[in-house]
């Protein structure tokens, strides 16, 4: 479903609206708030209270306590790898650009080889450690005390870091890769929020015997940069999950605000499968031009799969799409 809008006409309202619904239900709940404003976090803290939910809250900003979200528990180096590709939209860049592909080969190259040296080494795979231990000189020292590796496997493994370290094109992706870990470490000022071994996975979540709100609270139209990132990795998460829920015998209710701060492929596949599976997803947004930027194809995708639509007034020039 699609609730379209421009400001202050009653987008939240209507989220919110539906939240309430699906807590009458007895559905589990996920909102993922792009404004990341204290209002809608308060009220959907009260209809957890009020309704015996646990209510888990992922923010930035908020004074309340925020939950561990684990994003790569139990997940393989290329599961790791194909969320931290999402961060930047790589993992769905457009085929027929060939620039941006050479660059996404490059990058996934360079994060799957880091990914899977902290996972054989055994290490934490949260955004601070990753910054932290990522350089060139950090990745040859985990190989070299990695107990597991013969001295002929860390041979190989440094040959092959020495080789990609000397080509400039893969040292700028890889610093690039550098600097979005950063970013995401930065972002969560408990460095091990979005982590691999500390906090509970959206499967915990999903298949937990109590019924639960989880809030993404992020101020993504203040903070573009790196809030979106995070709500992209969510989009992924679920996608990755949706299957699950059907097992549960709870449905999910997933409501997404100001969906186009934060637009990204993996929601067409999101509406596309979820109905079966038994997630309903309702997306807000202010123009239909949120959906075009990406591409005409993923506007497309998106719009045929919101099979309801709430228009409140939008702009003149949207009225014939
Ligand atoms: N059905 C309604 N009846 C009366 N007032 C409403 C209704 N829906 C929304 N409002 C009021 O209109 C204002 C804006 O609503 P809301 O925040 O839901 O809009 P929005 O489209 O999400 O705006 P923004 O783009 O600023 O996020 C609020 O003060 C809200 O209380
Ligand atoms: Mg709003």
């Amino acid at each position: 479903m699609g609730v379209f809008g421009t400001n202050g006409t009653g987008k939240t309202n209507t989220l919110e609206l539906f939240a309430e619904e699906a807590v009458a239900a007895g559905k589990n709940l996920v909102f993922v708030n792009g404004k990341g404003d204290q209002e809608a976090e308060d009220d959907l803290y009260t209809l957890a209270k009020n309704n015996g939910y646990d209510f888990l809250l992922w923010s930035p900003s908020s004074k309340r306590h925020n939950f561990n979200y684990s994003l790569f528990q139990n997940k393989s180096a290329e599961y790791v790898t194909a969320m931290i590709m999402e961060i930047e939209r790589y993992a769905n860049a457009e085929a027929t650009q060939s620039d941006s592909l050479h660059y996404k080969e490059i990058t996934k190259r360079v994060v799957q080889l880091i990914v899977s040296t902290f996972i054989d080494a055994n290490l934490p795979i949260d955004f601070g450690q990753l910054y932290a231990q990522s350089s060139q000189t950090g990745i040859t020292n985990i190989v070299a005390n990695n107990k597991k590796l013969s001295p002929v496997e860390k041979e190989r493994q440094n040959a092959e870091i020495i080789s990609m370290w000397k080509n400039k094109e893969i040292q700028t992706q890889w610093n690039l890769a550098r600097n979005t870990f950063k970013l995401m470490a930065n972002l969560d000022p408990n460095n091990d929020r979005l982590s691999w071994k500390n906090g509970r996975t959206l499967e915990d979540v999903i298949q937990s015997k109590r019924k639960t709100i989880l809030l993404f609270n992020l101020d993504i139209l203040g903070n573009p940069i790196d809030n979106a990132r995070v709500a992209r990795m969510f989009i992924t998460d679920l996608k990755q999950n949706v299957r699950t829920v059907k097992n549960t015998g709870r449905q999910l209710m997933a409501l997404f605000d100001e969906f186009g701060s934060f637009a990204t492929m993996d929601m067409a596949t999101l509406l596309e499968q979820g109905r079966s599976f038994g997630v309903n997803v309702v997306l807000s947004m202010q123009t239909i031009s949120n959906l075009t930027n990406i591409s005409r194809e993923f506007a497309s995708r998106i719009l045929g799969n919101c099979n309801t639509r709430i228009i409140h007034r939008v702009m003149e020039d949207e009225g014939s799409e």
